[in-house]
């Protein structure tokens, strides 16, 4: 058999192969047990030893060849099918909704609405911070200073980017931060929420890394504890649209309220659906206190003369409850049949 024709039909089937099972085949034509390069080589043992050197070094060339080249093609193969896998795969952004399908308004956005309604109609205003704080803001203003365990207790992410103290900024574990902000930024009295995006390294079917809170801070002269449990209490009634929930307050810890307390819902499931208001199961949806005098003066709010409370709310756990989903990470999958199923029309409004 001719060698250099061997080369010649060899390189040609390569180039115009297309698929991988194609390019296998050829390999194995060529390169395999029974293949014609293979055939060739085993071909030299009837030859004198000086031929076998030379002809020997010149079919070995044409297999290294041939195998570079399958080698070659393997991966200019494998390029196009992702490419195509690509472009098949693309989703085109700008196409409608199928089936004119109405457009559904996401359950968080349409809890941030209520909260906001309710809230603004006892007179609270609108505050805001970044989803990226410092460590001031975050943890050492609210009295929890480094090292404080309570740091630890929240599963805080680092980013890599230092902040003016040389300290790594944060993805906000809470909304207290725009406590802060707010404190130092404007004069008392303060009647403000602030609902947003907060993250905690945490994921399971009721905590997602990424969730939302709304804060709420009432500091005027006399402020109380009693003015506190109302307003919550009269938000979850008007939220949840039931009169007589169930709802109790425990006794808790945090390094900016004092006292603390945490404000748990009942509920029950039934047949896969979470039913509240009544049963004998608790889900913490809050907590709250009266603000710390600490934490006043970190503000520069005197505390000798101002008071009031605070609360921090878990809006993915309160949409939960209210619409009866169990898993808060279905919020976050993106999926448009589970909007399209579980999100608002404009007749909801
Ligand atoms: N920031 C607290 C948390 O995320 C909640 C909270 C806010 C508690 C305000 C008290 C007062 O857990």
């Amino acid at each position: 058999m001719d060698i250099k024709l061997v080369l010649e039909n060899a390189t040609k089937e390569i180039q115009e192969c297309s698929s991988q099972t194609s390019l296998q085949d050829i390999k194995v034509a060529y390169l395999g047990k029974k293949g014609k390069i293979t055939e060739l080589l085993k071909s030299l043992k009837t030859l004198s030893i000086e031929e076998k050197k030379s002809k020997g070094a010149e079919i070995n060339l044409i297999k290294e060849e041939v195998e570079l080249f399958i080698k070659q093609k393997l991966s200019e193969i494998k390029i196009k099918e992702i490419n195509s896998k690509l472009s098949s795969e693309s989703i085109d952004i700008t196409f409608p909704i199928p089936n004119s399908a109405e457009a559904k308004v996401h359950p968080i956005s349409r809890t941030f609405d209520e909260v906001i309604s309710i809230f603004g109609s006892m007179g609270y205003q609108i505050a805001e911070g970044p989803d990226i704080e410092t460590d001031f803001y975050n943890f050492t203003a609210l009295n929890i200073p480094e090292h404080h365990p309570a740091r630890e207790m929240q599963d805080t992410f680092y980013l890599d980017h230092k902040d003016d103290n040389n300290l790594p900024l944060v993805l906000r574990t809470h909304t207290s931060p725009v406590q802060i902000r707010t404190m130092i930024n404007q004069k008392p009295p303060f009647k403000i929420i602030a609902p947003g995006r907060t993250y905690r390294c945490d994921s399971d079917a009721t905590h997602s890394p990424m969730f939302h809170q709304v804060e709420g801070l009432f500091i005027n002269e006399s402020a109380n504890m009693s003015a506190l449990k109302g307003t919550l209490i009269q938000f979850c009634k008007q939220f949840f649209e039931i009169q007589n929930l169930r709802v109790r307050f425990r006794p808790s810890y945090f390094p900016f309220t004092e006292p603390s307390a945490e404000m748990d819902i009942a509920y029950s499931i039934k047949n896969n659906q979470l039913q509240i208001g009544e049963g004998d199961k608790w889900l913490e949806i809050l907590g709250c206190g009266m603000v710390n005098p600490i934490v006043l003066d970190n503000c520069n709010v005197d505390s000798s003369k101002y008071q009031g409370f605070a609360f921090g709310m878990g809006l993915d756990r309160i949409t939960m409850l209210k619409h009866g989903l169990t898993d808060i990470r279905s919020f976050f999958s993106g999926n448009l049949n589970w909007t399209l199923k579980n999100g608002f029309g404009l007749g909801d409004y």
